[in-house]
């Protein structure tokens, strides 16, 4: 069964929307992705019908604490997670990084180390920066490899010492795309007994995330970037979560994931984000899926996965078609399972900025710039005033709309 990417569209009201007519092409998805009607229909239902806030003895009160408690429990079952008391859930996957990176932080020594991958995006680095300021400790270094663009075991290896205590890991870039072998990296951080921190924000939207298969110590993700609302979620290792110190009022709870989610949630998202959860039972359904809750969301992800994969391989040949693009990340056809569909290019000539308005100016919303990959910017000396052209694909998109913005870049060189 073929990918039914029509009936998916007709799930999601905002890719019908039109600015004077014109048809959008929202390729800008490693931003932000549009959401289906139910995340809508569930946010609204909050509002129109439970609006309130923990701990009553009157239903609209029970409903929000019904509401907050599945919202946990359904991003555990999302994640892999043994249980909803891992799962904290926030502003965004940078507030939280740097809520909880105090707490992680709080014992190191000065002189101790935190590695950092050159892969990463500015919300896996701020944070840690910032601490080690605070405390005295040392930031190491990894590179990418020029060829894989992946980070390789080896140069983590190299890297670590008796004093890490903290490694930083992307899972997917959101400039190259490349996939990291988490796993791996995590094994090779836990021999020197470091902490891992992964980063999976950009590789949630195309790939089923099983943190406990992962070996990880934590894992980080938006739910904005998986068509749910705009919202962080961190899962963390239960012993670890129950050992570490929470920053927190005195008569906040001392539970988990209370103790890591001081102040009142937003609890209308979290409507919205189980509503994300079930979309992605309904497309594993939609694909032909059967089975448990996590089987579906499996075959969603298998399903949606191939369709993105062939409009990723139309995407990077028609744009290597085109005279003076250079892509940065994995074009190898035989590679495309190990990168997302995030494809970020340059022009020998022509400006990221100039490519971006003239597609803007046709209804194709893609991004420009170093879109917060700072350091992968920076890694490939790219300029960072101006970054790159990054078209991002979902599970939504269509081969025609890649074929229309290959030939709208086409047009905006030859133009430009
Ligand atoms: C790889 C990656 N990490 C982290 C973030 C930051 O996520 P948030 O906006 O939830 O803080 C982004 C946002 O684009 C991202 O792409």
């Amino acid at each position: 069964m073929g990918f039914p990417v029509m009936r998916v569209r007709e799930r999601f009201p905002s890719l019908a929307v039109r600015d004077e007519g014109r048809e959008r092409v929202y390729l800008d998805n490693p931003a932000g992705t549009q959401v289906p009607q139910t995340v809508v229909g569930a946010i609204g239902d909050y509002f129109l019908n439970h609006s309130s806030n923990s701990g009553g003895m009157f239903a609209t009160s029970q409903a929000t604490d019904r509401i907050a408690e599945t919202a946990h429990e359904d991003m555990a079952l999302f994640l892999g997670a043994a249980s909803a008391r891992e799962v904290v859930i926030g502003q965004s996957m940078t507030s939280l990084t740097f809520h909880l990176s105090r707490s992680i932080c709080r014992d190191f020594q000065p002189g101790d180390e935190i590695v950092i991958t050159r892969m990463e995006h500015e919300g896996n680095v701020g944070p840690w920066l910032e601490v080690a300021k605070e405390k005295g400790l040392r930031i190491i270094w990894v590179d990418f490899d020029r060829e894989t663009w992946q980070v390789r075991p080896e140069d983590l290896a190299e890297v670590l010492s008796d004093r890490t205590r903290l490694v930083a890991l992307n899972y997917a870039s959101n400039m190259t795309g490349a996939i990291n072998d988490v796993r791996t990296l995590a094994e090779v951080a836990h021999e020197a007994d470091a902490l891992v921190y992964v980063d999976a924000v950009q590789l949630a939207p195309h790939h089923l995330v099983d943190v406990q298969e992962l070996g990880c110590d934590f894992l980080a993700c938006s739910s904005y970037k998986f068509f749910g609302p705009h919202m962080g979620i961190v899962w963390g290792r239960e012993t670890l979560l129950t050992e570490l110190h929470p920053y927190k009022g005195r008569c906040v709870t001392d539970e988990l994931p209370g103790r890591f989610e001081a102040g009142t949630p937003q609890y209308e998202l979290l409507a919205g984000l189980s509503a994300t959860v079930a979309w992605f039972e309904e497309l594993g359904r939609m694909s032909g899926g059967t089975g448990s809750r996590r089987d579906l969301i499996a075959q969603a992800y298998a399903a949606a996965r191939e369709h993105e994969e062939a409009m990723t391989l139309q995407l990077i040949a028609g744009l290597q078609a085109l005279d003076g693009v250079t892509v940065y990340g994995i074009t190898d056809p035989a590679r495309v399972g190990e990168r997302v569909p995030t494809v970020s290019f340059r022009h020998a000539r022509v400006k990221p900025l100039e490519i971006a308005t003239a597609l803007g100016g046709q209804g194709i919303f893609v991004w420009h710039g170093h879109n917060y990959a700072w350091e992968p910017a920076r890694a490939l000396e790219l300029p960072l005033d101006e970054g790159v052209v990054r078209i991002g694909l979902a599970q939504y998109n269509t081969t025609e709309e890649v074929t229309r913005v290959v030939d709208a870049v086409a047009a905006a060189i030859a133009g430009g």
